[in-house]
């Protein structure tokens, strides 16, 4: 028997081996936990341990980089495509690829495979960042024939995984109430979630994790995201040996992308990360990698993340130079850092049934520009954002009224309003040049540092010259953006799409914010946070404090509450404070200044999660020297327990002692408290790391709605931060 040829890709817990095969695409061995040789996959080649049961074809071969369908592969194909032929009929879609050569640079692999009866090549490239493994791959498949080949499907990424991985967890969502977490169970057959709507949508968000019965601290998981904002898909099937495929990619509409002779067609980014240590143990991996190899920060590297007064829910659209100067002011005198004009400040908008497109500010509100207010703004030391959605249109606009033909459209059909809005087609070199020279001109003309840039529809008809013009419009945003960033590299980006509708990797290439949700309500927000942050780290969510009542829910709650939920995030004000009473301003002055205080564990540490029962959620936040961390504890509900559980920590030093004091004020259930809560209410509770990890910190009595925030810090000598 002959022993395997293999190739291996070895992070700090994940493992990536491939087998060559003499008939078809590298098959794989592993994909999931770490090892340390791969003798014994080299011992025994996969082919000579599978037997071939009555009424199989002998061309079922075992799950490979590239399975194809025509040759003998029942399951989905991880491409599809054929060849119109000029006489009519579709020819190569039938698909057999072979290993033409692979290539293993450290941690990186390449593979060029061959089909050359169809007349493509595919190259699977795949790299692990073994510093925090997360495995990034994309696939390119070029045309070597002499007539256009039609791409219907192509995976960026395409991997078994075991039979045991029985639990999806993914999202569900929509306008003010994003990342709702959604866990099925896995059966026969396939799982699958495409988006349609254009954009990264918050119905269906472009990531998911499997395993075994999801915890958040324990057992093998796998995650997956698509680094793309524009339409996807995502599979995960049964196999016929037990095992699953997962797949995903960018969705194409029916003869959305057919490449001509010679031409190439790109996938979008994967990235699948393993950790042995659960759902917390795949946050950390994705956090590490979006830290450390996909934000372009300004100047290279993150600077404190500034608190922020947004305009939006204080003003909306009423903007008056006097209020909007006294509200800096006010935003000024609690601490706020930058302050971000939201709609409303451009060219005859009073509502948002007109003006997008007119990107100009708006002459009776603004009669000397922006100027006076940007002046104002600084003058009081705080930085200025604007809010801008560059790729709308208003039908009532003079942008419209010149162009009516920039909108994506379809002859004959009518056109498909969202928010009174319609897309410019940015795939059009008029529409592109349009935008950047606008947007150049406001960064140039005024000193703007920050552009919340929104996006509030979904596309439907995407017609670009009657073809389906989706992919090509999420490439040219990705253009744009980047050479607006390359003009102005100081200015950062938040990406905001109806909220959290455009949360995803391939815009954090361009960003340095996401806002979550449209939802400030501290306790719809903690859910939507919770499904957030297992992708993203706590520094890129925009999180705010809001009014009572939440805009969007009719709630009230207590300030506390309110900031106490805004923790871990990017901390910023959406309100008119103007209105508080001083004493509220003192204590929203307070909660700013803890953020300033916490933030650099915030936004650099490891964050763990979880909820406990009796209607209990958690984070806490552990710098990386394990001398600071930060616990954030949030009751929903009335407890129906007569004494409320205990929370291990973890993290932790256990060899330190820490000294746990109390960030919140919260009013706590009359007579009944522990002698513990007091000590930590009062003088700093101190307990050694071992017995916060072991024995736990008994949660004290809280009302329904409050929050928590618990301050540790390592209090030995030696070791005692600064
Ligand atoms: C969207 C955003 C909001 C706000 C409004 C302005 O809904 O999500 O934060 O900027 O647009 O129109």
């Amino acid at each position: 028997m002959r022993h395997a040829e293999l190739k291996h890709l070895q992070g700090r817990h994940m493992s990536l081996v491939l087998e060559a095969s003499a008939d078809g695409p590298p098959r794989w061995r592993q994909i999931g936990a770490r090892l340390t040789s791969v003798q014994a996959f080299a011992d025994w080649p996969l082919d000579a341990g599978r037997a071939l049961p009555g009424g199989t074809l002998a061309s079922e071969g075992p799950h490979s980089v590239l399975p194809c369908h025509g040759m003998g592969w029942f399951e989905h194909p991880a491409l599809a495509g054929s060849r119109p032929q000029p006489g009519g009929g579709d020819q190569d879609w039938a698909h057999h690829f072979h290993l033409s050569d692979w290539q293993q640079q450290g941690n990186r692999l390449t593979l060029h495979l061959l089909d050359t009866v169809a007349q493509l090549s595919v190259r699977l490239c795949y790299t692990l960042a073994e510093d925090c493994d997360v495995l990034v791959a994309h696939a390119e498949l070029e045309n070597q024939g002499a007539l256009p080949f039609r791409v219907d499907w192509l995976a960026a990424l395409c991997v078994p995984l075991p039979a045991s991985a029985t639990e999806v967890l993914t999202y569900t969502g929509l306008w003010a109430a994003e990342f709702q977490e959604v866990r099925q169970r896995l059966g026969t057959g396939c799982w699958r979630r495409d988006n349609r709507r254009g954009r990264t949508s918050s119905n269906s968000f472009p990531g998911l994790i499997v395993g075994q019965d999801l915890h958040e601290d324990e057992g093998a998981v796998w995650g997956v995201h698509l680094g793309w904002s524009g339409n996807h898909s995502l599979l995960v099937e049964s196999l016929q040996d037990g095992q699953r495929q997962l797949q995903l990619g960018a969705w194409f509409a029916p003869g959305e992308h057919v490449l001509a002779p010679g031409e190439r067609y790109r996938t979008p980014t994967a990235y699948l990360s393993f950790s042995p240590d659960g759902l917390n143990g795949l946050s950390a991996n994705f956090h590490q990698y979006v830290r450390k190899h996909l934000l372009a920060w300004p100047g290279q590297a993150m600077t404190p993340r500034p608190v922020h007064l947004n305009t939006w829910e204080a003003v909306y659209f009423d903007h008056q130079l006097d209020d909007l100067q006294q509200l800096a002011q006010a935003a000024a005198e609690v601490g706020v850092e930058r302050f971000v004009l939201d709609d409303g400040w451009f060219h005859r908008r009073q509502h948002d049934r007109a003006a997008l497109g007119d990107w100009w500010p708006d002459e009776q509100k603004y009669p000397d520009g922006l100027s006076p207010l940007i002046e104002h703004v600084r003058n009081l030391g705080m930085q200025f954002g604007l809010w801008v959605e560059p790729e709308m249109v208003s039908p009532d606009s003079e942008l419209y009224r010149q162009h009516p033909e920039w909108a994506l459209q379809l002859a004959g059909r009518p056109l498909v309003m969202g928010r009174n809005q319609l897309v410019l087609d940015l795939s059009r070199d008029a529409v592109f040049d349009y935008l950047f020279a606008t947007l150049d001109q406001l960064l140039s003309q005024y000193p703007i540092c920050y552009l919340k840039w929104d996006m509030n529809r979904d596309l439907a008809t995407a017609g670009h010259d009657g073809c389906a013009a989706y992919h090509a419009q999420t490439e040219a945003l990705y253009r744009l953006l980047g050479q607006l960033r390359a003009s102005h590299p100081e200015v950062e980006i938040e990406s905001c799409a109806s909220g959290g509708s455009r949360a995803d990797y391939g815009i954090l290439a361009h960003a340095h914010r996401i806002w979550a949700s449209d939802c400030i309500d501290a306790r719809s927000r903690l859910r939507i946070q919770q499904g957030f942050l297992r992708f993203f780290p706590p520094e890129l969510m925009g999180a705010h404090i809001g009014a009572s009542p939440a805009h969007t829910t009719g709630r009230q709650h207590r300030l506390d509450f309110r900031a106490a939920v805004t923790f871990p995030g990017h901390l910023g004000l959406e309100m008119d404070i103007r209105t508080l009473s001083a004493e509220e301003r003192h204590a929203l002055k307070v909660w700013i200044s803890h953020y300033k205080q916490w933030r650099d564990v915030l936004h650099g540490g490891v964050l763990q999660q979880g909820s406990l029962h009796d209607a209990l959620q958690w984070w806490q936040v552990t710098r990386d020297d394990q001398c600071a961390a930060i616990l954030g504890l949030y009751r929903l509900d009335d407890s129906c327990q007569r004494h409320a559980p205990v929370l291990a920590l973890s993290g932790l030093d256990r060899s330190l002692h820490y000294r746990l004091t109390l960030l919140t004020e919260e009013p706590v259930p009359t007579g009944n408290t522990s002698p513990l809560f007091q000590q930590m209410q009062h003088t700093g509770l101190v307990l050694s790391g071992e017995a916060l990890c072991t024995a736990g910190l008994p949660i004290p009595p809280m009302y329904p709605e409050s929050a928590l925030l618990i301050g540790i810090q390592a209090i030995d000598p030696i070791t005692q931060p600064t």
